[in-house]
């Protein structure tokens, strides 16, 4: 039976893409067209079904969605030429990367060619580095979604123990530095747990927010979680179209609070996605949005991007 109150993602996406949705009209009456580019390389069936999904949802919030895909056989010449056309035209303000490429090209390197401002994923070096000193810029998806999940459903942050398990870069590490920042919806004490930490589930069960990121299937057992925590389920895995979510459904009878197995992170990430592409809009455009994503006339000097940062 689950006792935990589940904290789901979408109407915290809902929130945030209805803010989109209001900054891209204001961008749109103030003459510039928002573009978020994105770039398939290879066939990868579930990465052709969430580029198209990603695109659908880029132009009903009124982006422009321009769209390069190259075969598998391209070459790491042939992805850098694009992204750096991309970087060159100043119609485009975002650019996603679908991951993965093809083995043999390095997606790390291709990122590298990426304008930092473009870059929705916020996961270009540079904007890990904006992340780790507290400077503006697009925050990577994940953590950022974590954050807002944890806000929007009123899930107290500052001043209390967060306990992530796994130190990934897409995830557990820039969470961390996330969720340790100055401000009233971080401000935690926060360890990071891993595979060299042996004995995690000493940590995890004093943890009053324990956020799953390793990516292994039902890792997170009961045993692991001090009875009346919030638990969030950020790392998944997927057999086919399966998703095996590292927090085991047993997990339900222990929290307090819990993310749900499906609906929960995952959908927040995606509007982050396009919070990001939004802001590189603003920030290209010299515009300035609100708090609420609406445009409020031209910012000069760069306006407001990742200005919730602090
Ligand atoms: N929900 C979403 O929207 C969303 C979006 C993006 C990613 N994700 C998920 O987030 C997860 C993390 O991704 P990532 O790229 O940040 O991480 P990653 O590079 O896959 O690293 C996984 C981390 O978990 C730790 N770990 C793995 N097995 C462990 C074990 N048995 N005991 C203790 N620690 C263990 C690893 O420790 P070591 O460092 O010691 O190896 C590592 O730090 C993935 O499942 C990914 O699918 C979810």
């Amino acid at each position: 039976m689950t006792t935990a109150r589940l904290l789901p993602g979408g109407p915290v996406a809902e929130q945030i893409l209805a803010e989109v949705a209001r900054g891209v009209a204001g961008l749109r009456a103030a003459g510039v067209v928002p573009a978020l580019a994105t770039v398939l390389v290879g066939d990868d069936e579930a990465s052709v079904g969430y580029i198209r999904i990603k695109q659908r949802q880029a132009t009903e919030l009124g982006f422009a969605a321009p769209h390069v895909r190259l075969p598998a056989s391209a070459s790491q010449a042939d992805v850098h030429a694009v992204l750096a056309d991309f970087n060159a035209d100043a119609g485009v303000h975002g650019v996603l990367l679908q991951y993965p490429i093809p083995a043999g090209l390095d997606y790390d390197r291709a990122l590298q060619v990426l304008d930092p401002d473009a870059d929705v994923d916020g996961m270009h070096p540079v904007n890990m580095g904006r992340l780790a000193l507290g400077l503006p810029g697009p925050l990577p998806c994940t953590p950022a979604a974590i954050e807002a999940l944890l806000a929007f459903h009123g899930v107290p942050v500052a001043g209390r123990e967060v306990v992530i398990l796994g130190r990934g870069a897409t995830l557990g590490r820039p969470l961390a530095m996330l969720l340790a920042q100055k401000r009233s919806t971080a401000n935690a004490a926060v360890t990071v747990v891993h595979t060299g930490v042996a004995d995690w589930p000493r940590y995890t069960r004093r943890a009053e927010i324990l956020v799953a990121a390793a990516g292994v299937p039902g890792i997170v057992r009961p045993e692991h979680v001090r009875p009346g925590a919030v638990v969030v389920g950020g790392g998944v895995r997927y057999a086919g179209r399966r998703l095996l979510p590292d927090v085991d459904p047993s997990c339900d009878r222990v929290a307090g609070a819990i993310t749900p197995r499906v609906g929960g992170v995952g959908p927040v990430t995606v509007a982050m996605l396009f919070r990001n592409a939004l802001r590189a809009a603003v920030g290209r455009s010299r515009a300035e949005v609100d708090q609420q994503g609406a445009v409020v006339g031209d910012g000069g000097a760069g306006g407001g991007y990742g200005g919730d940062r602090r």
